[in-house]
């Protein structure tokens, strides 16, 4: 906090709380997480998306026919409407997959016909159509920019195998499928991060669900938000040979660099998801391509560094997207994927977020310290300087 005119001024909105909720807890000293109340351990492994989805969307965990309803609704939902497939396709290789998709994601709402029904019933089953079509949007921006044409959604398969298959053309093997598990969940929701944040401000105006999320996929874009999984791999790219790790990263810190992957604004500590996902990381090993090993050990080598120097003494620790590259590698996904996947799993827990707050709305309307000149006088065009 700063101290401006007699105001207090939070830069970043650090340390404001902006609504009370029961999705999500993240608990930045112990470094836990929890969706509704369970541990993101326990999600990771034993659930899938379908059931996460539901979990943070109904606030408790589905029984059977429940589970079975949503699966339902949601691989319903799943084939693109034609207009969607050809945006994808006018902008496939023109632009960054997640313009195309911040741009598909909302072009959806002209075919939904429920698109301005507000009630709260309504918002639930746009959300779990939303939630299911980014998956696809995504899959079919990865298809589409690798040459190949929109593949029809398989409705027998599971959220994550679907969008596999969607993505390459056929069924994934038990690891992809593993991968792409662990992925979702892991990503689906962070209460009130900044993209979270986005969603909700536009949300508030009571602007409609594909507004919403449309305003949250903007948001995800930056590198210091959803975007540091790509920068992550591509500094690890850049990096090249293991051996070039430590010189990298001190001359990149010398140099008042960031390290794309590591630091929080809540967690100050280890980052539960990054654990997660680097213990995936190194299980897969033996099985890892060269690719994949090389990778590993430039992370590895860069992240004791970096805590070493940076753990303790300053509270920056590997954050979920420090070791995601390496392991969406061994799935086969290309890197310019990280990110729109990471905004398909996250759909859910930006539609949940609006659906909560939509029962308590309020305008979001922050204030502003004006710093600047005051009862000018208007000076004519011709006599300006
Ligand atoms: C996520 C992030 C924006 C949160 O940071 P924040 O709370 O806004 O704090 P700041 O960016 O102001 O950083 C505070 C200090 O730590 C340093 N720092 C933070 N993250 C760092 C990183 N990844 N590498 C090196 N230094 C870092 C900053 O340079 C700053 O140092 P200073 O006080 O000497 O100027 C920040 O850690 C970051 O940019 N990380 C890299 C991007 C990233 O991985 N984002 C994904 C987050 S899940």
């Amino acid at each position: 906090m700063t101290e401006a005119a007699g105001q207090r001024v939070s830069s970043g909105l650090e340390g404001v709380y902006i609504a009370e909720s029961t999705i999500c807890k993240v608990d930045g000293q112990q470094g836990r997480l929890y969706y509704r109340g369970y541990p993101i351990d326990a999600l990771s492994k034993n659930s899938d998306f379908e059931e996460v989805a539901y979990l943070l969307l109904y606030g408790k965990l589905p029984n059977r026919q429940e589970l079975d309803g949503i699966r339902k609704q949601m691989a319903e939902a799943r084939d693109l409407p034609r207009g969607v497939i050809s945006i994808i396709t006018e902008m496939s290789g023109k632009a960054d997959p997640m313009d195309i998709l911040r741009t598909a994601a909302s072009s959806l709402s002209a075919y939904d016909p429920e698109v301005s029904d507000q009630s709260p019933e309504a918002n639930l089953r746009k959300s779990i159509r939303i939630i299911s079509r980014v998956s696809s949007i995504v899959a079919t921006i990865g298809r589409i920019n690798e040459g190949g044409s929109y593949v029809a959604p398989d409705k027998s398969m599971g959220h994550e195998e679907n969008f596999l298959y969607m993505l390459n053309g056929k069924k994934p093997t038990e690891r992809q499928l593993e991968i792409m598990k662990d992925m979702f969940i892991i990503h689906a929701e962070h209460s009130s991060n900044a993209s979270t944040f986005g969603t909700m401000v536009a949300g508030s105006t009571l602007a409609d669900i594909y507004s919403a999320i449309t305003a949250g996929i903007s948001v995800l874009k930056g590198p210091l938000h959803g975007g540091a999984d790509e920068a992550a791999l591509r500094m690890m790219k850049e990096i090249g040979s293991p051996n070039n790790t430590e010189s990298y990263i001190e001359g990149a810190l010398a140099g008042k660099k960031k390290i794309m992957g590591f630091g929080h604004r809540v967690y100050k500590t280890y980052d539960p998801r990054a654990r997660i996902i680097k213990e995936y990381l190194v299980n897969l090993q033996p099985d890892a391509s060269d690719e994949v090993k090389r990778y590993t050990e430039i992370a590895l080598r860069a992240e004791k560094l970096m805590v070493d120097k940076l753990g303790q003494s300053h509270g920056i620790w590997p954050n979920v997207d420090f070791f995601a590259g390496p392991v969406y590698v061994a799935a086969g996904i290309p890197v310019e994927l990280f990110t729109p996947i990471f905004a398909a799993s996250r759909s859910a827990g930006w539609c949940a977020h609006m659906l909560e707050y939509w029962k308590n709305n309020k305008l979001f309307r922050p204030l502003e310290v004006y710093s600047g000149d005051i009862d000018l006088e208007y000076v004519p065009i011709e006599n300006r300087k």
